[in-house]
């Protein structure tokens, strides 16, 4: 019987966000199960140093792009790059993204729009700049980050849950819209995973993140959302696209009034 393929052997990924956190984890997964990857954040220095460890970890090759994906010229570079060094593009992993916590009537006009541009309009630009290569190259694949603040209401993240909650639906939409191109698009929804963003976010040391006594449910690993990230992108997954990956753990033992409502 032929084995399931959970690999991206031979494959082509953009990764965005990846200098740091999730987005280095899914960078460096999918490069080790044998993609070539192209990986930006808005800083060259910061993500050189990522590539570099990347190529000498791996057998396959990094591309670093200094990009943020809030310009949309930025992005048609990016993905001009990448189809010029790799000839393609076969995976786009949407993973910029960040916040800050607020109470809604406290979030400015342009404290709005910043988490909306970063989390929603950066998607958007990256998966209809890449989106395009991959229909004119007959197909591809697309893994989205949104959160368990895009499934469930949190207080303080009326603008990033917001944004998420959109990323869920547009996941949704494309995968309609772009069947008919062999594009699969698919989402991750997180929940708490210790990075430098978390660690900025909660106003901690990155050492003091996780604060695993204070949390209902396990914290994560940056790898285990990366792994989540692969299967979506390999074969393996060729019949899901428009679903939306929870991937928050489990509640701590004792916790019955969570475990009783999952
Ligand atoms: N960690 C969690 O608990 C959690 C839970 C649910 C969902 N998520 C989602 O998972 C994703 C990664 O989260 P994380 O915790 O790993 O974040 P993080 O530690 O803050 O890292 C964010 C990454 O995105 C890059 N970035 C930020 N703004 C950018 C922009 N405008 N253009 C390009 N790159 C940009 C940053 O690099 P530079 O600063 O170098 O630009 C960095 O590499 C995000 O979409 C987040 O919303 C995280």
């Amino acid at each position: 019987m032929q084995q399931p393929d959970f690999t991206v052997a031979g494959k082509t990924a953009i990764v965005t966000g990846a200098s740091q956190g999730i987005g280095r984890a899914i960078a460096e997964t999918l490069a080790a199960s044998g993609a070539d990857v192209a990986i930006c954040s808005r800083a060259q220095e910061r993500v050189d140093p990522v590539a570099e460890a990347i190529e000498a970890e791996t057998d396959n090759r990094a591309l670093a792009v200094e990009c943020n994906v809030r310009d949309r010229d930025a992005v048609e570079a990016l993905v001009e790059a990448t189809v010029e060094e790799f000839g393609g593009v076969d995976i786009l992993v949407n993973n910029a993204g960040g916040e800050f916590v607020a109470p809604f009537e406290e979030i400015s006009e342009n404290g709005w729009n910043a988490i909306v541009d970063l989390n929603l309009n950066g998607t958007v630009h990256c998966t209809q700049v890449a989106g395009k290569v991959m229909r004119e190259n007959g197909g591809g694949c697309i893994v989205n980050l949104s959160s368990v603040n895009g499934q469930h209401a949190a207080p303080g993240e009326s603008h990033y849950g917001a944004a998420k909650a959109a990323i869920i639906r547009l996941t949704e939409t494309l995968s309609v819209e772009w069947a008919p191109h062999e594009i699969r698009v698919n989402c991750v929804a997180p929940g708490l995973i210790p990075t430098p963003g978390v660690a900025e976010t909660l106003g901690i040391e990155p050492d003091d993140v996780p604060p695993r006594e204070e949390t209902d449910r396990r914290v994560g690993y940056p790898e285990e959302i990366a792994d989540v990230v692969q299967f979506l992108a390999s074969p393996a997954a060729s019949f899901v696209t428009g679903e939306t990956v929870t991937a928050k753990g489990v509640p701590k033992p004792g916790n019955s009034f969570e475990a009783g409502i999952e």
